[in-house]
């Protein structure tokens, strides 16, 4: 497998103040890549800094060999790196379909036609609701919705903030079942934010962890997927408590 994201000491923040020092990772395209920690350790700052939303103190994002370092948002899609948001942020007041188009604006338009067939062979459940306004959908529905736009735009790596948030168990479990079909399709790099760490481990290659803006360790999918081994880890890094969730 070959490498298509690799972040080098990447730090950044708010205000002058850091967030995240000295960040570094890799994704091997087709993988999935999870970055696990406790709320404020910084996992959603280091999306939005991969995904062009923010900009970096110091530090290197390279994609598929580019530098791809101080891009904009909208460069960084057009590349390639599609971003969901965590609390999913669809655009309520437009229908289901109208948010698929917007995900998909810069496709020419048979190219933009192709993927509202994938994504809705994807998440049938969208298929019924395409004219509704978006708010009327099931929390679940609106985190596939939420998926399948950014999957519009044809993206080679998918920033995942929380799938999980808010979502009933049944629900989350299918979201991630999706999401492992998409990878086995498509081909496609996901890099997972999550505190659902269980479930986590199913779909991970990769697990990076997080704590006080640092990497403080990572584990390959063997080591994390014996009950033994993801004992030991999940309290290395985050102490009991977490071990239980
Ligand atoms: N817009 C902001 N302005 C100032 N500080 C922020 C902002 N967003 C996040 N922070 C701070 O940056 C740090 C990392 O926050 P971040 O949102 O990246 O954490 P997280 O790991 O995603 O947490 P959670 O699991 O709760 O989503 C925290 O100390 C947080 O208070
Ligand atoms: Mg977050």
């Amino acid at each position: 497998m070959t490498e298509i994201l690799r972040i080098e000491s990447l730090t950044a923040g708010y205000r002058g103040a850091a967030a995240i020092e000295e960040i570094g990772f890799s994704a091997k395209a087709g993988s999935v890549v999870a970055l696990l920690g406790a709320n404020g350790a910084g996992k959603s700052t280091l999306l939005k800094c991969i995904a062009g939303l923010m900009p970096t103190f110091s530090g290197r994002i390279w994609f598929e060999g580019r530098d791809v370092t101080g891009r904009s948002a909208i460069e960084l899609v057009r590349a390639g790196i599609a971003y969901v948001p965590e609390g999913r942020e669809i655009v309520t007041t437009l229908s289901v379909n109208e948010n698929l188009t917007l995900g998909g604006l810069h496709v020419p338009k048979a190219v933009l036609e192709q993927r509202r067939e994938l994504v809705l062979r994807l998440f049938p459940e969208l298929v019924e609701r395409l004219s509704s306004p978006s708010w009327q959908l099931s929390g679940g529905q609106q985190q596939m919705l939420a998926i399948g736009r950014a999957l519009m735009a044809g993206p080679k790596v998918l920033l995942l903030d929380e799938p999980s948030l808010g979502l009933a168990p049944l629900l989350v479990q299918r979201v991630f079942n999706q999401l492992g079909e998409l990878q086995r399709q498509f081909n496609l790099t996901v890099v997972l934010v999550e505190q659902n760490y269980r479930l986590t481990m199913r779909v991970a290659d990769t697990a990076y962890f997080m704590r006080s803006g640092r990497i403080v360790g990572h584990h390959s999918a063997e080591e994390l997927r014996t009950p033994e081994g993801y004992g030991k880890i999940i309290s290395a890094y985050f102490g009991a408590a977490a071990s239980a969730a």
